[in-house]
């Protein structure tokens, strides 16, 4: 009898995969105690576990210290779970953290079919890196650069929602090497003031949805990077932060591409910038095939913005003479306030002119009643309807 119950229980386990919880590897979940261990011991059992669908817990009203994890894949099953329902902190003395390898606190490669999700929060105590010049970061932490909070490398099906990501030391969650994935629902947030805390960041990904989140922070709220392809952004609430970005690209003379970017339905509000193309002189490549629709601004410094000679930190930026090539952008629908005069900017190489720039029902205002907003061009190639201000300075 029992020998047959024990036979069905491992039947019914293997074939509808295991739950495991965090509690059982040793983790203490009291935000003191360094869980680590126990996390990493958990990781290895869901990601052994053949599933079909295997699943980790990180249950709620606990707090779980941990310090850099490297998720490593590939796992047997084809789908796995991990479920944050508590919170997940980082050290908050980067100088215990010990490890800067992965260039993230929270790392995963090589897995297939992730889904992480629970409303949880995943809080990187990113307060006590921005604070030090990358020299002090070097020399005390032993990172090049403060790391992301939460990064997939070479992902394949990600379903990552419902969670809020608090106070990277970096970007909080970057993705490359990726496609076929979901982000949704998010709550990410950090100060207004935090440097180079971007949302999220896609770069060498292909058919990417970020849909329905709130991002507040002090850089971009999401940045397509270089090889960044068919992705679609819809329903984001960006600000404070530096808006939707695509680029930088082309830095230190390189090759970079972005194409077939499409982000609709977003909100502006107090942003540095809203809807951006940034390209550095002298790389090559190309941004093509990007449309931005149903925008609304309230009080966004630079609303729509092609910048071709990004420098951040000044114009210590040499002159050249080759640039990647923007093509093929498309802004419709777009509606709000402009904090600054000018609300159309587009400043393209004077080398390589920008083409096939399309506006279309737009109209920015200032906020600053009685003032009028204006457009710019520099060696832009295209054609405007409906559009104010008026963007007559578009060649066509
Ligand atoms: C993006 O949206 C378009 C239009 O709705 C759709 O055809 C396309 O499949 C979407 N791509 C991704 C990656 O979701
Ligand atoms: C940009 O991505 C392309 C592939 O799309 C790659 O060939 C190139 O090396 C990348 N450039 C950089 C600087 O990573
Ligand atoms: C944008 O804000 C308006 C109100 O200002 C709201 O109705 C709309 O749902 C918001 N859109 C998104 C994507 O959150
Ligand atoms: C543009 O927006 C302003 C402020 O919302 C509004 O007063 C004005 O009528 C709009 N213009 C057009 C052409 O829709």
């Amino acid at each position: 009898m029992l020998l047959v119950i024990s036979l069905l229980f491992c039947l019914l386990h293997h074939s509808h995969g295991s739950a495991y919880n965090v509690m059982n590897y040793g983790a203490k979940g009291d935000g003191k105690t360094d869980d680590t261990k126990a996390f990493q011991e958990a990781w290895q059992q869901l990601c052994n576990d053949v599933g079909p669908k295997s699943r980790l817990t990180i249950p709620l009203t606990k707090t779980f210290l941990v310090g850099p994890i490297n998720f490593q894949g590939p796992c047997k099953s084809p789908s796995i779970h991990l479920r944050i329902l508590g919170t997940i902190v980082a050290p908050d003395n980067p100088s215990s953290w010990n490890n800067c390898e992965t260039g993230a606190w929270l790392f995963f490669a090589n897995v297939n079919g992730l889904i992480i999700d629970g409303d949880g929060t995943i809080d990187g105590r990113g307060n006590a890196w921005w604070t030090k010049s990358l020299t002090d970061i070097a020399k005390e932490f032993k990172c090049a650069i403060p790391p992301s909070a939460l990064h997939f490398e070479n992902c394949n099906g990600l379903r990552l929602r419902h969670l809020k990501h608090r106070d990277s030391p970096r970007n909080h969650i970057s993705l490359s090497r990726c496609s076929y994935s979901t982000i949704s629902n998010l709550d990410i947030a950090a100060p207004a003031n935090s440097p180079n805390t971007d949302g999220i960041d896609v770069s060498l990904s292909t058919q990417i949805q970020i849909l329905d989140s709130v991002i507040k922070t002090g850089d971009d709220c999401i940045a397509l990077i270089n090889g960044s392809s068919q992705i679609n952004i819809t329903g984001i609430n960006c600000g404070p932060g530096h808006g939707i970005s695509i680029g930088s690209l082309g830095i230190n003379g390189e090759y970079a591409t972005a194409e077939g970017i499409y982000v609709r339905n977003c909100n502006f509000s107090g942003t540095q910038n809203g809807a951006r193309i940034k390209t550095w002189q002298g790389g090559s490549g190309y941004a093509r095939d990007i449309t931005f629709e149903q925008i609304t601004l309230h009080n966004v410094n630079n609303p729509i913005l092609i910048d071709q000679y990004y420098c951040p930190g000044g114009n210590n930026c040499p002159k050249e003479t080759s640039a990647v090539k923007i093509s093929g952008i498309n802004y419709r629908f777009f509606q709000g306030t402009s904090s600054s005069r000018t609300a159309i900017n587009f400043d393209c190489s004077n080398k390589v002119a920008c083409s096939g720039i399309s506006l279309d029902q737009i109209n920015i205002t200032s906020t600053v009643i009685g003032e009028s907003t204006i457009a710019r061009c520099n060696n832009a190639y295209g054609a405007s309807s409906s559009t104010e201000p008026s963007a007559t300075c578009l060649i066509r």
